[in-house]
């Protein structure tokens, strides 16, 4: 696939749901006793991951419309052992989430995915939910992942890596516990889906800025959520809006919890013009459409602390780096290497292959800033879907245009990513910047 240069990015534009939220509603619904309703639901290969592995141990799950699902789930500590291994797919969240939930069933349990996920370091939920008395094995650190249920009983647990994944793996073990609070101690505070979604649920909760406590349940009633739009499917297009001269673009009902949207924060430290409006709450997360207008950019630093807040829109900062005056520098963000693919490397590897000065680092990279379109190129995703969206957008933002080796694996976040662009792209000067 080829994505020719754009002059602008103009129109209105919404995304699907958030991704992580998808996947977390459920994944407890399957636990719920009852029909759950989830609407707004973020339909891509990673949440059809969330209601495979929900199917699996006996839910029901209708597709209810193109964005609800409807799930019968079995009960709290009644999830049905298949048989078989459960496929967890492309999905990290998925399988690091199920963990948690698997640990205090009854039953054996065996978690596999796709050989991305297989390769990522597994020990990292496997430990914390040993402590909790949980009989997990992971395969040399890897998965396969094989649980067996057993009782549980609560930690607390300072998390070694800022993750989300980890942390909503302990609190979901911490409903089984034979007492609680089960308790995750966090220096960079990660995001808080899980959080907010136990406190929709009534889930009993304590929190400080620095520590999350959970305490045990006896049943999980059937819920109702609506779940607002991903914030890291907004950013591809926001980047482009903010980089593409003569660009007016609104995106609406986006997620800006203020542990995801930690690029809104980079790019007004950038120079970017972005409106922030109609903020409303929606399914306990806060909601905002944005405007996003073009402007010239300078560089910035982003440092360990901030990096939770942006896991996911860093390989975006790094072509927004491109376009800024003077080096920008992301450091403190080793965790990329833990992601779907080395993204140190992906990333280096890919804007460097359309004409960006980028080095990588051992936590992060550093961008020579040019006010220049790069001349662009061929980048390969790897199977990455962050990394074929990236290279879409420095395909728009380039002189001769970007061929993207393995465009579809963009489907895993956002199926119709390429539509859209194609819908809101304006041809015309693109020399201009
Ligand atoms: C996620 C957390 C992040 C993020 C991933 C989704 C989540 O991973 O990169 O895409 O839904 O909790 P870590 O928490 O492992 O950093």
């Amino acid at each position: 696939m080829k994505v020719e240069p754009a002059a602008s990015l103009k129109g209105a534009m919404a995304v699907p749901g958030v991704k992580g939220i998808s996947q977390r509603a459920v994944l407890l619904a399957a636990l719920a006793d009852g029909e759950s309703r989830v609407t707004g639901f973020g339909r891509a290969a990673d949440t059809e991951s969330a209601i495979a592995v929900a199917r699996a141990i006996g839910a029901d799950v209708v597709d209810a419309g193109p964005e609800e699902v409807r799930v019968h789930g079995v009960g709290l500590r009644n999830a049905r052992p298949p048989g078989e291994p459960i496929d967890c797919g492309n999905a990290g969240t998925v399988m690091r989430l199920a963990c948690g939930l698997l640990a205090g069933q009854h039953g054996a349990f065996e978690l596999v995915g796709d050989e991305s996920l297989t390769a990522r370091p597994h020990e990292r939920v496997a430990e914390p939910l040993r402590l909790m008395g949980a009989r997990i094995e992971t395969t040399e650190g890897h998965a396969p992942i094989r649980i067996t249920g057993s009782a549980l009983h609560p930690v607390t647990y300072e998390l070694p890596v800022a993750s989300a994944q980890v942390k909503s793996a302990i609190l979901i073990a911490g409903l089984f516990a034979d007492d609680g609070p089960t308790t995750v101690v966090e220096l960079y505070p990660s995001r808080d889906h899980t959080e907010r979604l136990f406190e929709s649920l009534g889930i009993r909760i304590a929190r400080t800025h620095h520590s999350v406590g959970v305490w045990p349940v006896e049943r999980l009633d059937p819920f109702e959520l609506e779940i607002p739009g991903e914030f890291s499917s907004a950013a591809p297009f926001i980047a482009a809006a903010v980089l593409l001269s003569g660009s007016e673009l609104v995106i609406q009902g986006v997620n800006v919890n203020p542990l995801r949207a930690g690029l809104l924060d980079v790019l007004g430290r950038m120079g970017a013009r972005i409106a922030v409006f109609n903020r409303r709450t929606v399914g306990g997360e806060a909601v905002a459409d944005l405007e996003v207008r073009a402007t010239p950019l300078v560089a910035t630093s982003v440092e360990r602390e901030e990096i939770p807040r942006l896991v996911d829109e860093l390989p975006l900062v790094a072509l927004l780096g491109a376009f800024a005056h003077g080096t920008t520098r992301v450091t403190g963000a080793e965790e990329l290497r833990a992601k779907e693919t080395d993204r140190i490397e992906t990333v280096t590897q890919a804007l460097r292959a359309v004409g960006v000065h980028i080095r990588a680092l051992p936590d992060g990279f550093e961008v020579r800033g040019v006010p220049a379109r790069p001349r662009g190129g061929t980048v390969d995703a790897a199977g990455d879907h962050r990394i074929a969206m990236l290279g879409a957008i420095a395909g728009t933002a380039s002189r001769e245009g970007v061929r993207i080796i393995g465009p579809e694996c963009a489907a895993i976040s956002f199926p119709g990513f390429y539509d859209l662009l194609a819908d809101l792209v304006q041809t015309g000067d693109i020399e201009a910047l």
